[in-house]
């Protein structure tokens, strides 16, 4: 098929594409840059041996959207762009309704313009909010509690007003839980531009000495250890998820949110464990006070993702460390 990833050439978009473009689908990647690098582009290249179809655009260009859907005849849409952090998007929630609102809104009209009515979207474990039961299952209250969370939950919303008004329309909202690891070839990974805000790339930096401590925001919650436990996913088992639900997608109008997690939790310490055996050296840590709009422990129930689309992650935390790592490395 012919598939556009907006987004594709962050994290968990370039891993996707590789997926797709080594199983025969044409992949076409737009993304504005502003948390990617072009350089990206060069090694997903280098890794399928396929050349890639790229557009360094807005997803709030309407016009330029409508001519690279209808340009290159794309049947599905994979929405991977958006802004992801929760601090950022406190300090200035109207960039994030903008962008990660208002920017789907413009790319769902610019699809339906051009009668393309297949869509994937990366929505998140946030939606859920405080956990009233754990797991998490897809029937959780949705009640997140930041800015970020409601970006993703208003989409949700909105796709399904969108597929009652129009039930042709098949759209699958993939709540993805807590993406870390690489692709084993150390070309690609997760490579944010700035201080990190997720945990695996930040323990990178502090093993590489270009950061001199990981802060630990609280050990005193009522988990095994006292540190937040998550549900951790390696972005090589969620890139598969995309394909799992690329094939649903085609068979299944309606409107679906799944949840893309392991069903296991992971303390802070498991991680920094885990990572420093994968790596081979310490890291130095310091306890600060809890921060607050932490959860404790949040985990998926991921059985709708094995029933529906046939998918189970299947990399270990061992796996998602070393292959964190071995991209770090090769970059630095
Ligand atoms: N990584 C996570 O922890 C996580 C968890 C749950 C959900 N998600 C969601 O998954 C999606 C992908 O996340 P990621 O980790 O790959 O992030 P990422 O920042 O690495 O990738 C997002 C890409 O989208 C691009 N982009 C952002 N706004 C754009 C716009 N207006 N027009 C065009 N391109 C734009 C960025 O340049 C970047 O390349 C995001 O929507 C994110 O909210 C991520």
């Amino acid at each position: 098929m012919n598939i556009l990833l907006t987004g594709g050439l962050g994290f968990i978009g370039s891993h996707t594409a590789v997926v797709l473009a080594q199983q025969g689908h044409q992949v076409v990647i737009l993304d504005n840059l502003c948390n990617s690098q072009m350089e990206v582009l060069a090694n997903l290249e280098s890794i399928t041996g396929k050349k890639l179809r790229f557009y360094e655009a807005d997803i709030r260009e309407g016009l330029a959207l409508r001519k690279i859907l209808s340009d290159n005849q794309i049947e599905a849409v994979m929405h991977f762009a958006g802004l992801k952090s929760v601090a950022e998007s406190a300090q200035d929630p109207l960039k994030y309704y903008d962008n990660n609102v208002c920017g789907t809104i413009n790319l769902i009209e610019a699809m339906q313009a051009e009668k393309i009515n297949k869509f994937i979207f990366s929505s998140s474990a946030t939606v859920y909010g405080v956990p009233q039961y754990l797991p998490y299952d897809e029937d959780h209250p949705l009640e997140p509690i930041n800015t970020y969370g409601k970006t993703k939950l208003q989409v949700e919303e909105i796709l399904q007003d969108l597929v009652k008004s129009d039930p042709s329309w098949s759209v699958v909202a993939l709540r993805y839980f807590n993406p870390v690891g690489a692709h084993e070839s150390g070309l690609i990974g997760e490579s944010p531009k700035g201080v990190p805000n997720n945990l695996m790339p930040y323990i990178c930096q502090v093993a590489s000495g270009k950061l001199p401590h990981l802060n630990i925001f609280g050990d005193d919650y009522e988990t095994k250890d006292g540190t937040g436990e998550r549900d951790y996913i390696h972005v090589m088992d969620l890139a598969e998820g995309h394909v799992a639900a690329l094939n649903f997608v085609n068979q299944h109008p309606g409107f679906h949110a799944i949840n893309l997690g392991t069903g296991v939790s992971y303390s802070v310490y498991d991680l920094i464990g885990a990572f420093e055996q994968a790596a081979n050296s310490m890291i130095v840590r310091k306890v600060q006070p809890r921060r607050s709009g932490d959860l404790a422990i949040y985990y998926a129930k991921a059985d709708k993702a094995k029933n529906l689309l046939g998918w189970q992650a299947k990399r270990d935390l061992q796996v998602m460390c070393k292959s964190g790592w071995n991209f770090h490395k090769q970059k630095s």
